[in-house]
């Protein structure tokens, strides 16, 4: 039987933007499941929100993986019998950063990229599914990135302009791309799907140049993860504002 406590799965949850999604949302009073491609580093990571008092539970999910896939999915059916929320948090930056060109980007980093960033989430996605359909109010949100607005990226004068790695950005504007085609799926559903824009955040890929702290980069993941039933559904958000596709 579905537990009525809502429950969440954050992949990429043992640091990071993903970490402190989970600590905002366990805060709440939500059952928080942590992907990490590691076990130890899940059961790890599950083991220091639980001593905050976060009810969490540690999931080996290495997101490329059918096997982790298929394995945590049926470890949520048989133990929640639904997802409220999935965050795809999971995500990689190109190992070239802004260093490369566009017209040298190897083949072996396009398909690494898009691995994680755009076939695991739609993997992810697809085996989670029928789970977030068991819920009341399904909630799939998709790191994204502003790097991956091919609107900003046109315009020379925007912010972004000179900030463009093929791969990274690329994996980011198809990711958005699945949100509309999900979203439009799902509408008259009771699943809400988004991408979100985390800001620039001071972790492991955003660098020590980020401006934002962790904390205030967890928030536009957490609030798109707790939206009502007039809030968007295949929309493109950082901070509640709209961001150009
Ligand atoms: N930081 C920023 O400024 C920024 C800006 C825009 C968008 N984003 C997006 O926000 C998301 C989180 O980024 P972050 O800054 O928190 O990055 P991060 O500190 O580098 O953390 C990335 C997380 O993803 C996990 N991960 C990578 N590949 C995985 C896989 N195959 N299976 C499972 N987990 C995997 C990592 O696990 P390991 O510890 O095992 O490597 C780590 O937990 C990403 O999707 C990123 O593109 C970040």
């Amino acid at each position: 039987m579905a537990q009525n406590k809502k429950v969440a799965l954050i992949t990429g949850a043992n640091r990071g933007i993903g970490f402190e999604t989970a600590k905002q949302l366990g805060e709440k009073g939500i059952t928080v499941l942590v992907g990490a491609r590691k076990l130890s580093d899940a059961e790890q990571t599950a083991a220091k929100l639980k001593a905050e008092g976060i009810d969490a539970h540690g999931l080996q999910l290495d997101v490329t993986k059918a096997e982790d896939r298929s394995a945590a999915a049926k470890f949520v059916a048989k133990t929640y019998g639904k997802l409220d929320i999935l965050i795809n948090n999971a995500g990689i930056a190109s190992s070239d950063g802004l260093k490369s060109r566009t017209s040298d980007t190897p083949d072996d980093e396009l398909l690494k990229v898009f691995q994680t960033n755009l076939f695991s989430v739609v993997a992810v996605t697809r085996e989670f599914l029928p789970l977030l359909k068991k819920s009341p109010a399904g909630r799939i949100v998709n790191l994204s990135s502003i790097l991956g607005s091919l609107t900003l990226h046109a315009d020379p004068k925007s912010p972004i302009a000179s900030f463009k790695n093929f791969a990274y950005d690329s994996s980011k504007s198809a990711l958005n791309a699945y949100t509309i085609h999900l979203a439009d799926e799902l509408k008259g559903t009771a699943i809400k799907v988004n991408s979100a824009h985390p800001g620039w955040v001071r972790t492991e890929l955003g660098t020590e140049a980020a401006p934002l702290e962790v904390p205030d980069g967890a928030k536009t993941s957490v609030e798109l993860a707790l939206i009502g039933p007039e809030g968007p559904n295949g929309r493109f958000i950082h901070a509640g504002k709209e961001l150009p596709w």
